[in-house]
């Protein structure tokens, strides 16, 4: 379904949440309205990343407890100090192979990580043996050839340049991303009722330096391409990006898209 580059770079926690983490809050908070879960349940969140989904969970659900789960130690840490509470514990791992038992868990969620997994469909067998049988398993990823605009238009802008955009550009690695292909992965994975939503975030930044910063700075695909071009380059990516997302200057209005899907065990 997808594929995968190494240069993803989920290597400070900080960055990240400066940066385009500053929209995973919104969405998860949006993404949890919709599953609507009664207080006092177990969840998961695998990919958690440096914790906006987690700490949503904590702050909307009043959860029992929460395992959140990740790879990547930098983002572990970055989230361990952010969200210090006895009902959280963060551990290392990947979706792949959930170190926890079967039928753990009420509520399995994932946030804006499953396109990052290079066999997603290898991960959903693992989703389903740890949620409880009843159990809700739901995930959500940007729609990054879609109406995940500041996203789209930069790699619009990086396409237009001469420059070696192909491994990381996220409309082509992660062109999957849609409610049609969410619905297989799921029903793939033998799950009945599959429902999917569009989530979107009205975003607004006083002006294109601030949209430049929160995209092409900080952590993640975008940055890791910004970071291998020289100075002349990436003012040419800058202008080319202006040009696409902020033509006439002045307060940058765009739509972050996610589309969420769900299924009960
Ligand atoms: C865009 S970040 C999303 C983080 C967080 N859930 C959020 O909403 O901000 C993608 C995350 O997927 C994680 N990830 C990558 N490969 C993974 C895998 N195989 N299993 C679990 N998580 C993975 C990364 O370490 C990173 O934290």
């Amino acid at each position: 379904m997808f594929d995968g580059v190494e240069a993803d770079g989920w290597t400070d926690g900080a960055a990240y949440d400066a940066g385009m983490g500053r929209w995973s809050r919104a969405v998860a908070e949006t993404f949890l309205v919709w599953l609507n879960r009664r207080p006092g349940l177990t969840w998961l969140d695998i990919g958690c990343g440096t914790g906006a989904l987690t700490g949503a969970v904590l702050d909307r659900t009043r959860p029992e407890r929460v395992l959140a789960i990740d790879p990547s130690s930098a983002f572990l840490a970055h989230a361990r100090a952010r969200l210090a509470d006895p009902r959280i514990l963060f551990q290392a791992g990947e979706m792949e192979e959930i170190p926890a038992p079967d039928a753990a868990f009420d509520a399995v969620v994932s946030g804006l990580a499953l396109n990052f997994l290079d066999r997603p469909r290898f991960a959903m067998p693992e989703l389903r043996r740890v949620a409880k049988p009843g159990g809700v398993v739901a995930a959500y990823v940007w729609d990054y050839g879609g109406r995940m605009e500041p996203l789209r238009k930069f790699w619009e802008a990086a396409a237009e340049l001469e420059t070696d955009s192909f491994d990381f550009d996220e409309t082509r690695r992660f062109a999957d991303c849609d409610p049609e292909h969410l619905s297989d992965l799921f029903e793939g994975a033998g799950f009945d009722s599959v429902e999917t939503k569009a989530i979107d975030l009205p975003l607004a930044f006083d002006d294109f330096e601030a949209c430049w910063r929160a995209v092409a700075t900080g952590c993640g695909p975008a940055p890791s391409y910004a970071a291998t071009l020289d100075d002349s380059t990436r003012d040419a990516l800058k202008r080319a990006y202006r040009q696409a997302i902020c033509p006439h200057g002045g307060t940058v209005r765009a739509t972050a898209r996610a589309w969420a899907v769900r299924a009960v065990t």
